[in-house]
């Protein structure tokens, strides 16, 4: 099967989060599903732009999310984290037949800064239960992808800079470190080999800048002390199902 186009004779819609997508589902999903897409790294190169769903940054500091590097290319690049793992863990969703074209919509307008639309093959993890699936083998899914030639993508970026940037930048969604670390945090709940280098490394660095600059940047307390927190939830993921893109948009305003 070939992963460049939408599925031929079939109207599932699975889209493949490798992001914020992981803790924060698309409204009207139908299952959630851990697995896998290979060919890629996932690297923090990818500047947010102020009208952007993890806006966290301004346009003065934009801040940095996630994209995934087609691993051929970035093979071709220098990378201070000079390794990745085989394995880009996410989470699959199968969007409700009938609400394909609304969540769509929502999509576009909600991921579209930088991003493009890429079909690859996602396979389920051994634990998924068969029940859940359509069939055995991968699933053709939707990924969003900032490619190289986006205006947002920034390239490699020195750890520890990369790291002090982040930590500096906040902006109408939030803290950009709480996304770093609730990316952390989720991939670590995905499955027992989920974790990524690249991100565990930046949430290391992240949380020593923290500590140099006064605040509490261990692991376990996860929100910095200096900062105005009465905005701000602890880091805890469920996966209740969004019932409509109006009540997804009221919940992403108060998270
Ligand atoms: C993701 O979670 O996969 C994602 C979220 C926002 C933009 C692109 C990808």
């Amino acid at each position: 099967m070939s992963a460049n186009g939408p599925p031929a004779g079939s109207n599932e819609f699975w889209l493949f989060g490798y992001g914020s997508l992981i803790w924060k589902p698309p409204p009207h999903f139908d299952r959630r599903i851990e697995g896998w897409v290979t060919d890629y790294v996932r690297r923090f190169w990818q500047v947010c732009v102020s009208h952007s769903e993890d806006h966290r940054g301004t346009p003065e500091a934009p801040g940095r999310v996630v994209t995934l590097i087609e691993r051929s290319f970035w093979e071709q690049l220098t990378d201070h984290h000079g390794s990745a793992p085989h394995k880009v863990w996410g989470v699959a969703y199968l969007i409700r037949p009938d609400k394909v074209d609304e969540v769509k919509e929502y999509l576009d307008i909600r991921e579209i800064n930088g991003y493009t639309i890429h079909y690859t093959l996602f396979h389920p993890a051994a634990s998924v239960d068969p029940a859940l699936l359509p069939r055995s083998g991968p699933i053709k899914a939707l990924a969003y992808i900032g490619t190289p030639d986006n205006e947002q993508f920034v390239g490699p970026q020195d750890p520890q800079r990369l790291a002090e940037h982040i930590y500096h930048s906040r902006g109408p969604s939030g803290l950009n470190r709480e996304y770093l670390w609730e990316l952390e945090k989720a991939l670590e709940e995905l499955s027992p080999e989920s974790g990524d280098e690249h991100v565990t490394d930046l949430s290391n660095r992240v949380r020593a800048v923290a500590a140099q600059d006064g605040e509490n940047g261990s692991k376990s307390s996860q929100t910095p002390v200096n900062v105005d927190t009465s905005a701000e939830q602890p880091i805890h993921h469920d996966f209740r199902q969004i019932k409509s893109i109006d009540e997804q948009e009221e919940t992403e305003k108060t998270s």
